[in-house]
């Protein structure tokens, strides 16, 4: 058998934080290491516009969301690393997928039912402030997935709907006009951690409660003092396992740290201690890519040189594809 397809996509609607990097960049840097798999990753920038409607912050975030990758080591001869929006062929797919969905398919999406909820609960019109984009969305990614055969797709089991659905989507066109596409299936690992945000929330950039993954010294200081916690006082017995300050160590620490830092919450380790041992820890972690991420955001064209050239080697794939896709449909030359 070939080998597995590994593919998946980061919105540019925001700046990396602390939580993408221990739940996504971080095992797929890995996973494309081990050499056991073929990975697929880009930048979802079309996705990025059905919320993040300020041009520049679309921008800039695409800039450092591929810095970022770039810095923590992702080595771009292994693996495929291209913007979405480079590629042409992924919303001409979109096309002849949106004439093979079933509308009430998308009707059942969560975010989308999730936005009507709002509405509904906020006295409002069913379709305010809803666009197409979000009804659409999980189209967009069927032809994200669907345009390289990816067989796995690591995810947040926010996304395993939409995972889902690119696989009745591919279903029903293969049915209709032969095999064409693979069927892919959601990876949800649950090894892999969901970090707690400074307010204890699951980190999100849609609760405000993040850190980001490229702070200052003095900043990641800052932030990591700002993680909530309660009123014991040094010397009194602290819960390691309620603990986002400990759950953020565990993410960051060798098994023999952990248990350490285990005993010191046992022992009553004051917590500003316990936040400027975290600090050290996790400083040191990214005191190397992060230079090297400034040296990218100064220099955005190389990063735009690497982003052509992932797009170059996508693009082998994606035009053949989509060529066998519309003769497949009846679109092909006449004579
Ligand atoms: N929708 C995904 C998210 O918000 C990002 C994404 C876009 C994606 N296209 C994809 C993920 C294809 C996996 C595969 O997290």
């Amino acid at each position: 058998m070939s080998q597995q397809r590994v593919l998946t996509g980061i919105t540019t609607s925001g700046s990396p934080h602390l939580g993408n990097y221990v739940g996504a960049i971080r095992p797929a840097i890995e996973a494309s290491r081990s050499g056991e798999v073929e990975s697929f990753f880009f930048l979802a920038d079309y996705h990025a516009l059905i919320k993040a409607q300020d041009p520049d912050l679309v921008h800039q975030s695409t800039l450092e969301i591929a810095a970022a990758w770039l810095a923590l080591g992702l080595d771009t001869d292994r693996v495929t690393f291209y913007r979405q929006s480079d590629i042409p062929e992924i919303p001409e797919l979109t096309w002849l997928l949106t004439c093979m969905t079933a509308k009430g398919l998308m009707n059942r999406a969560h975010a989308y039912k999730a936005a009507v909820q709002a509405n509904i609960d906020g006295g409002e019109d069913d379709d305010t402030a809803i666009n197409m984009g979000l009804f659409s969305y999980p189209i967009l990614m069927a032809a994200d997935i669907l345009m390289f055969n990816a067989h796995k797709i690591p995810v947040g089991r926010d996304q395993i709907q939409h995972v889902e659905m690119a696989r009745d989507i591919a279903q029903r066109f293969n049915h209709h006009y032969g095999e064409h596409f693979v069927l892919p299936a959601a990876q949800v690992d649950d090894d892999v951690a969901i970090l707690q945000g400074l307010d204890g929330r699951k980190m999100s950039k849609s609760y405000g409660n993040t850190i980001p993954l490229f702070l200052t010294e003095k900043k990641l200081k800052k932030h990591i003092n700002k993680i909530k916690t309660n009123l014991l006082e040094p010397g009194e017995p602290k819960d390691p396992d309620t603990s986002a300050v400990f759950q953020i160590w565990q993410a960051f620490a060798s098994k023999d740290q952990s248990q350490q830092m285990r005993a010191e919450f046992a022992n009553g380790i004051a917590w500003g201690e316990a936040k400027r041992q975290l600090f050290e820890l996790v400083n040191e972690q990214l005191r190397e890519p992060r230079e090297k991420y400034l040296q990218l955001l100064e220099n955005p064209a190389q990063v735009e040189a690497v982003l052509q050239q992932g797009a170059q080697k996508a693009r082998q794939q994606s035009s053949a594809l989509i060529a066998k896709v519309r003769g497949a449909v009846g679109i092909r030359p006449l004579g």
